[in-house]
This record gives C-alpha cells, sequence and structure tokens, in this order.
C-alpha cells in the first residue's frame, strides 16, 4: 500500500483546515482547494495563525512551522489535485455541490489507486461513490473539531468501497496522521453525530422551553458529567449552520422526532447567527 504523501484538502474552513494542519504537521504535502482567492487567503490566515499559537505554546519549533508552511500550498483550481494519491473534501454540508465535486474530482485526480475522501457527518456516501467512476475508492474519513485536538477520526465505507481501501485510509488516519479510528456503517450521522445531534438539540428544545438559562444547561454538563464543554458552546463550536444540516440529514433518514431541528435553531440562522464562526450564537465571541 504507497502511503499518502500528496493530500488534496477541499474547503479550507474550520475542517479542511484543521485536516490540512494535521496533514502537515504530519509531513505529508498539502494542497487546500478553495472556491475563491479570499476564501484561500483567510484559509491561509487562519493555519497560519493556529501554527503561531503552536509555536508560542512550545508544541513547535519555528523551524517546524517553516517546514509545515512549506509543505502547505494554496489553490482556486481543483485540475492542481491531479497529482494526489488522496483527496479529503470538507466542504459546506450540501449533498448537491458534494456530488458535482465528486464527479468533476473523479476526472481530475490522475492516480487510479487515489482515495476520494468525504469529511461529510451525515451525507451517504454511497451517493458520492456513485457518482465517481471509481467507487471502491470512495470513502467518508470523519474528524472533529478541533482537528488538531480531538483524537478520534470516524472511517465510513460505504457498500461499494474496498477493504483495502479502508485499511489505507486507517493506516494513513493512525501511522501517519497519530489519530484512533472507528468504524461505522454509511448511515446517517455515522456513530459520533447520532448520539450527539439528538443532545445538542434537546438543549435547544430546553432553552426555547424557557426550562433553565444557557449558562446553567451548560454548567450542568461540564460540573455534573464532567464534558469539557457545554451542549449550547459546543453548538457555537460545530457551528449552527452546520449542526442544522446534520439534523435534517438525520431526520430525512430516520424521521424521528428526536432528529427534529427546534425551531429556535431556524430562528437564530435566519438572523445570521452561526455559532463561534459569525461572533454570535448562544454566545458572543471575540473573533
Ligand atoms: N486548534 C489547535 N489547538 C487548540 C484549538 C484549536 N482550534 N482549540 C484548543 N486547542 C488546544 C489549546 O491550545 C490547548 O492546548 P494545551 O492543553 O496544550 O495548552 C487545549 O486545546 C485546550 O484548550 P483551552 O485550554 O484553550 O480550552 P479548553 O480546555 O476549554 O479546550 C476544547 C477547548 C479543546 C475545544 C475542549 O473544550 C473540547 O474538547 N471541547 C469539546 C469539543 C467537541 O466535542 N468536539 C466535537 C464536535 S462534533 C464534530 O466535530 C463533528 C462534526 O461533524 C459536527
Amino acid at each position: 500500500m504507497t502511503k499518502i504523501e500528496r493530500l488534496g484538502v477541499i474547503g479550507g474552513g474550520q475542517m479542511g483546515g484543521g485536516i490540512a494542519e494535521v496533514g502537515a504537521r504530519a509531513g505529508i504535502d498539502v494542497i487546500v482547494c478553495e472556491v475563491n482567492a479570499e476564501a484561500a487567503r483567510a484559509g491561509r490566515a487562519k493555519l497560519w495563525k493556529s501554527l503561531n499559537h503552536a509555536v508560542q505554546k512550545g508544541k513547535l519549533t519555528e523551524a517546524e512551522r517553516d517546514e509545515t508552511q512549506s509543505r502547505l500550498h494554496f489553490t482556486t483550481t481543483l485540475a492542481d489535485l491531479d497529482d494526489r494519491h488522496m483527496v479529503i473534501e470538507a466542504i459546506a454540508e450540501d449533498e448537491g455541490l458534494k456530488l458535482k465535486l465528486f464527479a468533476e474530482l473523479d476526472k481530475v485526480v490522475a492516480d487510479p489507486e487515489a482515495i476520494l475522501a468525504s469529511n461529510t457527518s451525515s451525507i451517504p456516501i454511497a451517493k458520492l461513490a456513485a457518482a465517481t467512476n471509481r467507487p471502491q475508492q470512495v470513502l467518508g474519513v470523519h474528524f472533529f473539531n478541533p482537528v488538531p485536538v480531538l483524537k478520534l477520526v470516524e472511517l465510513v465505507p460505504s457498500l461499494l468501497t474496498s477493504e483495502q481501501t479502508v485499511e489505507r485510509a486507517a493506516t494513513f488516519a493512525t501511522e501517519q496522521l497519530g489519530k484512533e479510528t472507528i468504524r461505522a456503517k454509511d448511515r446517517s450521522g455515522f456513530i459520533v453525530n447520532a448520539l450527539l445531534v439528538p443532545y445538542l438539540l434537546s438543549a435547544i428544545r430546553m432553552l426555547e422551553g424557557g426550562f433553565a438559562s444557557a449558562e446553567d444547561i451548560d454548567k450542568g454538563m461540564v460540573l455534573g458529567c464532567a464534558h469539557p464543554m457545554g451542549p449550547l458552546r459546543l453548538s457555537d463550536l460545530v457551528g449552527l449552520d452546520t449542526l442544522k444540516a446534520i439534523a435534517d440529514s438525520l431526520y430525512a433518514e430516520y424521521a424521528e422526532p428526536t432528529y427534529a431541528a427546534p425551531p429556535l435553531l431556524q430562528r437564530m440562522l435566519d438572523a445570521g447567527l452561526k455559532g463561534k464562526k459569525s461572533g454570535k450564537g448562544f454566545y458572543t465571541y471575540d473573533n
């Protein structure tokens, strides 16, 4: 099995940027593909800031930061990913956009052995695989936010993914990136989000019903259950738009009330409140 030496990441946002950072820090050459020059500039600035923060914290030397930066390239042209051993898509949770992207990616990436992966939280991998001519090399490789900190990667083969692809992705995640993997079937939400999202939605319903304040709901779970952060702060971190998209996918798949997004979530999005990334959600952030 060829080691992944050249990685492509599509989308340089919270997740894509984190994946690119972890890959480059592991010695892999990474190209991040963004929709336009402004997004590429913003993604690069965020990554540089994160690497400088790691230097300040003593986790990277200045020389290691410089080497990591030299392995990170940015483009707005999908065709620049032609020589990649693996491409991980990390764009917004929009099924139509992802299907189009996978069809294009399949034409662009020249190596017939290359893996085409998605960091989707909830969109069926089988649909993405079917948009390509190499469904055996398509799988879900799902990271967790913040990617440099959280150790888990969910591996999600579709009914069409080959065992060799899953093994190669597992070796990449564990031996190259130093992560731990779990394996889930191709069902919406996989393991973690299928459990996490109903919990986050319940907290929003609790707030919406006037049952308790946001601070007390979060404090309850932090101090009462030793969670690193409460559900409303975590919703803000995940992004309220992303949370809503995942909830909608889960609801479409299972049609169970536990996955139905509460009206407050939609109202907040209507008001432009997307959580930490937009500066305001259940809490206010100084980005
Ligand atoms: N990048 C790099 N490092 C970061 C970071 C980031 N974005 N955010 C925090 N860190 C590092 C800090 O530098 C610090 O490192 P140190 O211990 O070496 O000094 C460490 O993480 C702890 O950070 P802080 O002291 O600033 O703050 P906390 O102790 O409150 O930790 C947290 C912050 C790591 C975000 C922690 O609260 C946490 O793990 N929260 C839960 C996050 C979670 O559940 N994520 C999963 C979301 S679900 C998901 O992603 C799936 C998707 O499909 C929705």
